[in-house]
């Protein structure tokens, strides 16, 4: 009789003992498939550096280095513009004044949600759908449809550019499918789309990317901003570059020595994946496109963890086997959600597992830090990549602005950007500044509607 509870003991201790071993083993593992060290980092630049050069030279790289037909502001620019910005999930139009003094002002803005079969069905329906959006946004805030105003279309995907206001999408990232629009100048099918409309008085004058709008919006009050970065549902950078440095580019004698550049660095493809990456890649609309986008940005992070989630479950690490079928579902775990894990919300109970163990709990907290540090950690190394192609001896002050929810939102993001920055760069990280650049994506593209035009005070 005495004898049993001891066995028992030692059994329970023993199982104990063995599924705890088998526990810490799985989660070494998840750390170190996961992880991206400073040696990963230094092997980055190097590709990134051969990539850049390639693509600036136009020759086959998987960072397009897209030359964006304007330069940074003098912040002397002014006038009133309106501008489109279709980017993600949401659709804005928005009336921005610049004042000529580095200030800039949203006067008026609308906000229309994207329906899903708008995203998946013809380019002609979503293209009316933005000129719906322009129509509404003028008759709600009282514009005039006889008086001309001029537009700058913020048109976040891969646009190869050959004029400021001539771009062909080169292929659609982040979700989008509309057909008929691959391979067509873009801001031709808008134009056309507000004929169909009859909307006369709208002169599309610019075709900015999000981050050009994000460099052009910080670079218009401090001359020292030379990138823009966004790290939200999509992730990607420009920076400004010398014209002579853009051997795919034909200069012109019109006195300019520098244009931005759109890396479209969502893209770059010498990033090595894990057995979770290549299960996302394959599973998504553009397999073997926008690999790095697909490590780093948030509207991948989530379902990274969720596949995470998944086989932490099916290796007896994470809550019970009968849990499963809560995370069957892709794209259900959320970045929003994983972002709320790891500033410490109880993540389990909004998937009704409100009677999860601590020991659940703690690992999803795990779970989410372990993504979110190494995609901060690849993009603090490509911003680091970019930093040193413009400026290997770090003669200067740069400030990059940054835009996008998981710079602004995920807890820890932008402290663990700026450790590998310091592990890579010592004290030289001083010297790059990450600034929040608010709403580039609107302002921005007044910004380069009025360099494109000229259009300065005194
Ligand atoms: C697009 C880029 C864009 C980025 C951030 C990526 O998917 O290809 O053009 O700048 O998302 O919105």
């Amino acid at each position: 009789m005495v004898v049993y509870p001891i066995i028992t003991t030692r059994h329970a201790i023993g199982h104990f003992m063995q599924g705890n071993a088998q526990t810490i083993e799985q989660w070494s593992r998840l750390e170190r498939v996961f992880s991206f060290s400073v040696s990963d980092a230094r092997k980055l630049i190097t590709c990134f550096h051969e990539e850049m050069k390639c693509g600036l030279a136009g020759q086959a790289s998987s960072l397009k280095m897209i030359p964006c037909y304007v330069r940074r502001p003098t912040g002397l620019e002014c006038g009133s513009y309106l501008a489109l910005d279709l980017g993600g999930t949401n659709l804005r139009v928005l009336a921005v004044e610049l004042d000529g003094r580095g200030g800039a002002n949203i006067s008026a803005v609308s906000r229309f949600v994207i329906p899903e079969p708008v995203m998946h069905g013809s380019g002609e329906a979503l293209f009316d759908f933005l000129a719906d959006g322009v129509l509404l946004f003028l008759e709600k805030h009282g514009y005039n449809l006889r008086q001309n105003h001029d537009l700058a279309f913020t048109f976040s995907f891969p646009v190869e550019q050959s004029a400021i206001n001539v771009g062909i999408l080169l292929n659609w990232t982040k979700g989008f499918t509309a057909f008929g629009v691959e391979g067509k100048d873009v801001v031709a099918l808008l134009r056309e789309a507000l004929v169909r409309k009859n909307i006369k008085n709208i002169s599309v004058t610019a075709l900015a990317n999000d981050t050009t709008g994000t460099l052009m919006t910080k670079s218009y009050d401090d001359a020292s901003c030379d990138m823009g970065v966004i790290l939200g549902t999509g992730t990607n950078a420009c920076y400004s570059e010398n014209l002579h440095r853009i051997p795919k580019y034909s200069v012109s004698d019109d006195g300019e020595r520098e244009m931005v550049v759109n890396l479209e660095w969502g893209n770059f493809d010498k990033v090595e994946m894990n057995g979770y990456d290549q299960e996302l890649d394959r599973a998504t609309r553009n397999a073997g496109l926008q690999r790095m986008e697909k490590m780093v940005s948030g509207m991948y992070l989530g379902e990274l963890a969720r596949l995470v989630i998944l086989d932490m479950i099916d290796n007896g690490c994470l809550l019970q086997k009968k849990h499963r079928y809560i995370f069957e579902r892709e794209y259900s775990v959320t970045t929003e959600l994983l972002s709320q894990a790891a500033g410490g919300e109880d993540f389990l109970a909004g998937f009704g597992l409100e009677n999860a163990t601590d020991h659940d709990r703690e690992a999803a907290v795990r779970i989410s830090h372990i993504i979110s540090r190494r995609a901060a950690r690849i993009a603090g190394t490509a911003i680091a990549a970019v930093v040193t192609w413009m400026d290997a001896g770090f003669e200067r002050h740069h400030t990059v602005a940054v835009d996008g929810s998981l710079f602004e939102k995920f807890p820890g993001f932008r402290t663990n950007i700026l450790h590998i920055l310091q592990e890579l760069l010592g004290d030289s990280a001083e010297k790059i500044a990450l600034c929040p650049a608010a709403d580039g994506s609107g302002i921005g593209a007044a910004i380069v509607a009025a360099v494109a035009s000229g259009r300065s005070g005194s």
